[in-house]
């Protein structure tokens, strides 16, 4: 589910000076699906990845607690999140949520949020 809806939305990134397009999906905790797409810009540091776009997407509607994360691209290897999303993943997920990366060919790999982001900053950091 998770991946179809990752799949589905890669198609849609606006990728046209990589040429990278990145489709991610994430579960928020009252079950919906919420996705996104790399959206790149002519001032290339604007663009923002799929990920972003995804928990952008769930903050509007309402949630703020992901469960599960899908992440996928036409990449050699399961498609490894930059750091700075690793970080906004880190924003709304428990360490121990499983992260899917992948390649449209069809390998996976899963993570937890931990693994991607060991010792991560987070609101409770600033308690
Ligand atoms: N990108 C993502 O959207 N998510 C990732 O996990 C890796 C990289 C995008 C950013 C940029 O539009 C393109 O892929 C190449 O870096």
């Amino acid at each position: 589910m998770l991946d179809q809806a990752a799949k589905e939305i890669r198609e849609k990134a606006y990728a046209p000076y990589s040429g990278f397009k990145v489709g991610a999906a994430l579960r928020a905790a009252n079950g919906e699906i919420f996705a996104g797409v790399n959206v790149e810009n002519a001032a290339y540091p604007e663009g923002t990845c799929a990920e972003a776009g995804a928990i952008a997407a769930m903050v509007a509607g309402g949630e703020r607690e992901i469960t599960e994360v899908y992440v996928i691209a036409d990449s050699p290897r399961p498609v490894p999140p930059c750091g700075g999303c690793r970080q906004k993943i880190a924003e709304f997920a428990k360490p121990e949520v499983k992260v899917t990366l992948a390649t449209t060919r069809g390998a996976e790999m899963t993570y937890t949020v931990a693994e991607l982001l060991p010792g991560a900053f987070v609101p409770a950091d600033m308690d």
